[in-house]
């Protein structure tokens, strides 16, 4: 699973990067609707230019968020200042909470590894995500208790990391105040709250015991821990799946925001929570119609506006709102849409790599199963035009997660990174590992790294985190 890139010392500019990301041109058996469709899809594409602006705007709004200036980019102090080094041990708790699923995990670290785990998974129905927080808080707290009771773990006081995958702010390692719900979250009066404050609370009005909280993580750290522990190169976490994020490694005197006191670190994890660059403007010189309408239709309108242009939430609907123009256009289905099609959110992400799958393997099959699926009436040129905003979407996808990620590799002090990476849209979209390799070895060409699928970074990752906290506890109690 470890693609590894070799060095290569050429220069970048704007013109070479437009050699290396052209699309070959698409062919309709109708000239004129091919070069329609071509036009209504321009402004998905991305050249040299823009991207050396992104990347340009990118590092300005890192360097802001680090000193604690005005950007979209939270930029948050973890609290994290090393990375497992083989010699955590223990047994932990984990909690992961982020999507439809809580999962309580109860694992084994010998040499910083995670040996033996047991994991069961709570469904979050839309009434805890969308309804009062309260009530989200007291289904986690029941949560654990079942687990801990099932797995006879309640008469210990078992160490817990908590993975919470939405923007917190910190304050310490063991505290996180939501700055905002993302992806299908929305329960109320959770957002400003310190959501290791909102745990414990809840377990303590359930009388329940058995748990001590050491940390608070993002799962964009825990993928770099659990990354660590595979490949001790790791110095980015990054999260491609329903949500997108990256965390990496900074060095401690850059990072203004300090809460706590010092003990001489000389890194830090920075949780960049670049799902909401661009939310204050400096991104909407790539902003289409069609990134518009998604926002729009969107649980949180006006923001995470990065998120909506990469992660495995927004790419499908993306799909379907320009298929949705394209017909309204008279250019596609000849001019007739399907009732699903109309249906905010009825393309899903996981259609999109289907999709793409076919156009890897010059075949349509899994196009015309999902056109079939959705009542659409097509014929073959339909397919290609489905086939190409598809690729066009995800390309563009890959390409802004390339550019950023790449600034990350460049302002590590190190020749040879690993990224450690994880989430569905990395794991199943069939091109983008490839993309992500090919364009940021194209934009940092002077590096060595590669990307490294750490799996399951939220739920390992919290075990690991806790066993740092530990550790770095004692070193502190002893100093
Ligand atoms: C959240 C991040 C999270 C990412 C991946 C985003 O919506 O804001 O905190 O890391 O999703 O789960």
């Amino acid at each position: 699973m470890v693609e590894t890139s070799q060095r290569n010392d050429n220069e970048v500019n704007a013109g070479s990067i437009d050699k290396v990301i052209k699309t070959p041109p698409l062919h309709l058996s109708d000239q004129w609707k091919c070069k329609q469709v071509e036009d209504v899809l321009s402004v998905v594409k991305l050249n040299g230019e823009i991207i050396k602006r992104i990347q340009a705007t990118f590092e300005n709004e890192i360097e802001a968020g680090l000193s604690d200036k005005k950007s979209s980019l939270q930029m948050e102090n973890t609290y994290i200042p090393e990375l497992p080094d083989g010699s955590e041990e223990g047994q932990f708790l984990a909690l992961d909470l982020g999507g439809t699923n809580f999962r309580v995990i109860l694992m084994h670290i010998k040499k910083g590894l995670v040996t033996d785990e047991i994991v069961k998974h709570y469904h979050i129905s839309d009434e805890l995500r969308l309804g009062s927080g309260l009530k989200l808080f007291d289904f986690l707290a029941a949560s654990i208790s079942d687990f801990v009771h099932e797995y006879q773990v309640h008469e210990r006081v078992i160490p817990l990391g908590f993975t919470f995958s939405f923007p917190m702010h910190q304050t310490s390692l063991d505290s996180g105040i939501l700055v905002t719900w993302t992806k299908s979250f929305k329960s109320t009066g959770v957002e400003k709250q310190d959501v290791v404050k909102m745990l414990k609370d809840a377990i303590h009005r359930r009388e329940d015991n058995h748990v001590e909280i050491v940390c608070i993580l993002n799962d964009s750290t825990g993928t770099l821990l659990q990354g660590a522990s595979l490949d001790h190169r790791t110095a980015i976490g990054l999260i491609l799946g329903t949500g997108s994020n990256a965390c990496y490694l900074e060095k401690a005197d850059k990072v203004k925001h300090w809460e706590t006191e010092r003990h001489g670190e000389k890194n830090v994890v920075i949780d960049i929570e670049w799902g909401a660059f661009g939310d204050n403007g400096v991104l909407d010189f790539i902003r289409s119609e069609f990134d518009r309408c998604v926002d729009d239709n969107s649980l949180i309108q006006g923001s995470f506006t990065f998120e909506k242009y990469i992660s495995g939430k927004y790419l499908g609907e993306l799909v379907r709102v320009v298929l949705c123009r394209l017909v309204r256009d008279g250019l596609l289905f000849n001019g007739v849409s399907s009732p699903e099609l109309v249906i905010p959110n009825s393309f899903r992400t996981s259609f999109v790599s289907l999709i793409e799958q076919d156009s890897v393997d010059g075949l349509t099959h899994y196009t015309e199963k999902v056109l079939d699926d959705l009542g659409l009436t097509y014929n073959d040129d339909d397919i290609l035009i489905v086939q190409r905003v598809c690729h066009l979407l995800s390309l563009r996808a890959t390409l802004l997660v390339a550019v950023c990620t790449a600034v990350l590799v460049r302002r590590i002090d190190r020749d040879d990174i690993t990224i450690a990476v994880d989430g569905s849209l990395y794991k199943y979209h069939p091109r983008l590992k490839h993309w992500l390799q090919k364009y940021i070895q194209l934009l940092v060409p002077d590096k060595t790294f590669r990307l490294l699928l750490a799996e399951d970074g939220s739920g390992k990752g919290a075990g690991l985190a806790s066993a740092v906290a530990l550790k770095l506890g004692a070193l502190q109690e002893n100093k």
